[in-house]
């Protein structure tokens, strides 16, 4: 008998950076490789939940039974979220470009004179918490945190401003040395209402899995059937 605990759920997952152009050819961008967001697309389709994936510019290929939206900058991002509502559960794991440039240039920006060009930044939007404050909130509300310092006391006070229901802390500055943007492997801090679960570091399939399962779990109370 197959192990499908998230049927009949539909889960949407982000995953990937955000790229925010400055002109045709120069964009802000951070070192995220999708690797995580699209293992845990992965997991939960294994686990039989109908799969929304909003990707940022990576080189991934899609996970089977997913569907896939492609996005470049924040604010495609938020949109695409925003039309794959309502669902069960959403995860976001995408690293978000919080700031981008304040103006476009159409044209590529000449080095011309001596002073280099001024970059001014302005926000972007921060879709989880729109979507934590929206209408049509998901029951089971998950935020990732990529932080450097202070790990698990930052994911608590971003659960709270971010009215996420869980967030998976990860320490980005290394695990053993190695990267997790980018790497294959996390170790992550999973922030809920009832406490801290620590999974020590594992590749990020397994991190994947682990989350979806305790998704199931957490439907299956707040939602059952
Ligand atoms: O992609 P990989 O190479 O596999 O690396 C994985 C990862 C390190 C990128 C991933 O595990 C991770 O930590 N993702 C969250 C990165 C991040 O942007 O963290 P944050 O603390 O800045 O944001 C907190 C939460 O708010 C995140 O769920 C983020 O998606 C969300 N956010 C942030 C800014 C913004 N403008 N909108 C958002 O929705």
């Amino acid at each position: 008998p197959e192990h499908r605990p998230l049927f009949g759920r539909h889960v949407l997952v982000t995953a990937g950076p955000t790229h925010e152009p400055i002109d045709p050819v120069r964009y802000i961008a951070n070192r995220s490789s999708g690797k995580q967001g699209f293992a845990i697309a992965a997991a939960a389709a294994a686990l039989g939940a109908r799969v929304t994936l909003v990707a940022g510019p990576v080189t991934l290929p899609t996970p089977p039974g997913v569907d896939r939206i492609d996005v470049i900058s924040a604010r495609e991002m938020s949109d695409a979220v925003k039309k794959a509502l309502p669902v069960d559960a959403a995860v976001m794991v995408a690293a978000v470009a919080d700031w981008r440039s304040k103006e476009y240039h159409g044209e590529k920006m000449k080095k011309r004179g001596s002073a280099p060009p001024a970059l001014l930044l302005t926000e972007n939007p921060d879709i989880l918490a729109q979507v934590a404050a929206g209408k049509q909130r998901p029951k089971l509300l998950i935020g990732f945190a990529a932080e450097t310092e202070d790990v698990i006391e930052n994911a608590k006070v971003k659960r709270k401003r971010k009215a996420a229901d869980w967030i998976v802390a990860n320490d980005v500055t290394s695990v053993n040395g190695k990267g997790v943007m980018g790497g294959d492997a996390n170790a992550v801090h999973i922030v809920t209402g009832e406490g801290v679960e620590d999974l020590p570091e594992m590749p990020k399939e397994q991190v994947a899995l682990a989350l979806a399962e305790k998704m199931a779990v957490a439907l299956d109370e707040i939602d059952p059937r």
